[in-house]
């Protein structure tokens, strides 16, 4: 395996253990992992009426979110992996390894096997993604994830755009009530981004993620749809 350790990406994904722990190129272990998380929530279990909403492509002013495709892995590909930006997702810089070409396709093929993920293209060029995870209809609440994998187009608004424009179809075409975000306490410019959208700190897992040969703490962050609403109406 051209791996990376497993690492957490639970900070993104909020309440699911299946989805908080896997592997940072896509490997095969990810993808079973976010079946597991999918059933759980219970798609496939029942039939789902937003069904149809699902993944449409979002236009922003300076971006787009649209539907991953086999045609994607070159660009991801490109992208490399960036210590900078992997440890903002729990992976320590000592286990960091450049990413192959498979590991950039098993990152797409998850994208794509994903109901709700989007690859964030700015100017026709890829640049990152941007998820709900968890799902779940019946409390009409979900986690979100994003990563911008250029550490030149990090800090330019982008992921803000990028985020605004998820809430949007979260709370205005899926009628979600409440969006969760899991975040290392030193990933201060996510922090902030989200601040920008809205998310508000609602608490703190002291000590929950060893990176970099030291504890982390997690910060629980969430919006609720009146919030929104009322922010961007
Ligand atoms: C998190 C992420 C999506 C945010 O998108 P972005 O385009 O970089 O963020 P924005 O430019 O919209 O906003 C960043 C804000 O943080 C501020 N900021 C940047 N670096 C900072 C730092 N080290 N400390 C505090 N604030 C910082 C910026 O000034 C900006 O705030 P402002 O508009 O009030 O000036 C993006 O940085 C990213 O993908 N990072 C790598 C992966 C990651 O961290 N994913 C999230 C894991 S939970």
């Amino acid at each position: 395996m051209d791996a990376l350790p497993p690492k957490r990406v639970g900070r993104m994904n909020g309440s699911s253990l299946m989805s908080a722990i896997h592997w940072p190129d896509g490997s095969a272990k990810n993808l079973i992992l976010i079946h597991r998380t999918k059933r759980a929530a219970g798609f496939g279990a029942f039939a789902n009426p937003l069904r149809e909403t699902m993944a449409a492509t979002l236009e922003g002013k300076r971006l787009r979110l649209r539907q991953a495709s086999a045609d994607d892995v070159d660009a991801r590909f490109s992208l490399g992996n960036h210590a900078e930006i992997v440890e903002m997702f729990g992976v320590s810089r000592s286990v960091v390894r450049p990413l192959t070409r498979d590991g950039a396709a098993r990152w797409v093929q998850r994208l794509i096997d994903h109901s709700h993920a989007w690859v964030i293209e700015v100017h026709g060029r890829l640049i990152g993604e941007i998820r709900l995870d968890n799902v779940d209809l019946h409390d009409r609440r979900a986690s979100m994830a994003i990563g911008i994998f250029d550490p030149a187009l990090l800090g330019k608004g982008l992921g803000s755009e990028a985020i605004l424009l998820l809430l949007r179809h979260a709370f205005v075409d899926l009628q979600l009530h409440r969006i969760g975000i899991r975040v290392l306490a030193y990933n201060q410019r996510a922090i902030r981004a989200y601040e920008k959208c809205g998310f508000v700190v609602e608490g703190r897992e002291r000590e929950a993620a060893f990176v970099n040969d030291a504890w982390h703490d997690d910060v629980m962050m969430g919006l609720l749809e009146h919030e929104f609403l009322s922010q961007n109406s």
